[in-house]
């Protein structure tokens, strides 16, 4: 385990049970480990002033690049319900876990050797629910799903991203509920332009209602992939 003492952690600006530390414009971000010493997949523990840390690494989570790219953008809120798409083993759910604490991370995997990585990853985890399910059938996984939730957050690699994140959201979403939605252009068309497909799948989500908020190019951390944050009109 790593003293972080030298490095001086401080709160995220905005982000609730997000901390940093470094420049403002190139962070380093952590969350406070739920279950002290387990760690996910390899991650670095810190401690600092006694609480134990886990370094949240921007290259395996597009989550972690968005707010490393922009640190103003509000996508978790105390006590937010969270719907999950393509929770795979956990990363990106075990840091959102750490975060929310009381809120729900309702997780959905449709791979069996995913969802068994994810189920023993987050055994001890009180507020992930792992639900083996198909993405593109929202009303299967109806029972499971108790409640409305606040955000949508999508990272499935499908040709059709944004009719899931559609279907999904007019099912699970609340009023005025926060859709995140990763878009990797290769899973769409391997051949057009990423620009072209970024489009497409926009126009798709403004046709259904949807008002785009942000736009967010996170290249640099996970190739030909954006992230949307929008909200229905
Ligand atoms: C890029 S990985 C997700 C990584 C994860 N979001 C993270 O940051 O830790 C995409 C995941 O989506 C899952 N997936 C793809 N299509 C799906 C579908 N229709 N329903 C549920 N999961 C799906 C894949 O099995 C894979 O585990």
């Amino acid at each position: 385990m790593l003293e972080l003492s030298e490095i001086n952690i401080r709160e995220h600006p905005k982000v609730y049970n997000l901390y940093l530390s470094g420049p403002i414009d190139q962070p380093k971000l952590f969350t406070k480990n739920y279950i002290p010493e387990k760690k996910i997949y390899g991650e670095r523990l810190y401690t600092y002033n006694g609480v134990e840390f886990r370094e949240w690494d921007p290259h395996r989570s597009k989550l972690a690049a968005i707010l490393v790219n922009n640190p103003n953008i509000e996508v978790i809120r105390k006590g937010d319900r969270y719907l999950y798409l393509g929770a795979a083993s956990g990363t990106t759910v075990s840091h959102l876990s750490d975060i929310l604490r009381r809120g729900i991370i309702f997780s959905i995997e449709f791979a069996e050797r995913s969802i068994r990585q994810l189920i023993q990853n987050t055994a001890e985890r009180k507020n992930v629910i792992p639900i083996f399910g198909d993405a593109r059938f929202p009303a299967e996984y109806g029972k499971f799903v108790f409640s409305e939730v606040d955000v949508i957050y999508q990272d499935v690699a499908q040709p059709n991203q944004a009719e899931i994140a559609i279907k999904n959201c007019n099912y699970y979403l609340k009023e005025d509920g926060l859709l995140v939605l990763a878009i990797k252009s290769q899973s769409i068309d391997s051949i057009s332009k990423s620009e072209t497909v970024y489009k497409q799948e926009k126009q798709k989500l403004e046709d259904a209602g949807y008002f785009i908020e942000e736009d967010i190019n996170i290249h640099k951390y996970a190739a030909n992939h954006i992230v949307l944050i929008a909200r229905k009109r």
